[in-house]
């Protein structure tokens, strides 16, 4: 029996789909959306947060803020609701209606930015937002989730060390780029106890975090407007893009087979399905991170009508075979 008085005790940091069913090779998705904040980044959340308390940056009668897509807005807007603590999340118009609510249910308050930076798109407006906030009130404070290395640490302490105690033999680990806290985390506690472990980064086609040119994307969670201040590519092997018709596509058919996934572990195992069938020898044995599960996504990646308009059909028969590329890192 597990009893918690705070949202913030439970995770599940063990469970893991096999689905060599379904790509054909032996693939292990560690699930981190099984949790109060539905997401991988309640362990970012959390780890920011306990930080700036212990240094005295987050004292009672604080007034978080922080720009997020999303999932970190909700594990923030979870934490602060428990620890009495008020939240600003500033989001923009493609975070998702379901996203926002869930952020309001949880007593933050949401600012929705729609006129993009004409230098700097949206994040940049995003991040101009909460420096006039953090001035025009000193209550704020910004843990600032793109440059906090509390971030990756978190995942050092934990996701890494996770897969290693589950998979002795592990030879490849697929991870989304977003902050690239994830990726950082893992990627860095691979590289000191198991370096022989090769490191795929995944990130959307449009995305520039691997100085690729940016173009439309419509999937939050992977992928950067500007370059991730977190990301040092000296730890990572590769990098795999993918392109968003195929996450949806892949979104699809895991859903077809009973497990309802987010955006960006429809990229994830998009990328490692790819990869795997290239470079997968007898015994490879591969494990990839899904950072969160479907629900959150009803009103895009599984409502059809979004997806026609934005990808067209994608039930056509297809041998579009360049859809994703590898790039070294
Ligand atoms: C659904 C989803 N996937 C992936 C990520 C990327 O995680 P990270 O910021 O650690 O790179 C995020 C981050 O917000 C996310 O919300």
């Amino acid at each position: 029996m597990t009893i918690i008085t705070s949202p913030q005790d439970f995770n599940t940091d063990d469970l893991y789909v096999d689905l060599e069913p379904v790509v054909g090779n032996t693939l292990f998705l560690k699930v981190e959306g099984l949790n109060f904040a539905g997401s991988v980044k309640l362990k970012a959340a959390s780890a920011m947060v306990e930080a700036a308390e212990a240094d005295g940056t987050l004292r009672p009668g604080a007034i978080l803020v922080e720009s997020s897509s999303g999932n970190l807005g909700i594990a923030l807007s979870m934490i602060a609701a428990a620890k009495g603590y008020g939240f600003v999340c500033v989001t923009d118009s493609r975070c998702n209606l379901a996203t926002r609510r869930l952020m309001e249910s949880l007593g933050a308050e949401v600012h929705v930015i729609t006129e993009p930076d004409p230098e700097h798109g949206l994040l940049g407006a995003r991040l101009d937002h909460v420096r006039d906030l953090l001035a025009s009130d000193d209550r704020h404070v910004w843990l600032n989730q793109y440059t906090n290395p509390n971030s990756w640490k978190a995942h050092y302490d934990t996701t890494g060390p996770q897969i290693a105690a589950q998979f002795p033999d592990v030879d490849v680990i697929f991870i989304g780029a977003g902050t690239t806290g994830t990726l950082m985390g893992t990627a860095r506690y691979f590289a000191d106890h198991h370096p022989h472990v090769r490191i795929v980064a995944v990130d959307s086609v449009g995305s520039v975090s691997f100085g690729t040119p940016a173009a439309r994307r419509m999937i939050p969670g992977l992928g950067m407007a500007v370059r991730p201040p977190l990301l040092d590519q000296t730890v990572i092997d590769e990098v795999v893009h993918v392109e968003e018709a195929d996450t949806i596509r892949t979104c699809h058919r895991l859903a077809r087979t009973g497990f309802l996934f987010g955006g960006s572990t429809g990229t994830v195992v998009t990328a490692a399905e790819a990869w795997l069938a290239e470079h997968a020898t007898p015994g490879t044995t591969a494990v990839a991170i899904a950072p969160d599960l479907g629900e959150r996504y009803m009103d895009t990646i599984y409502q059809s009508h979004w997806v026609e308009d934005l990808y067209g059909d994608l039930t056509a028969d297809t041998d579009d075979t360049g859809a994703f590329a590898a790039i070294a890192a």
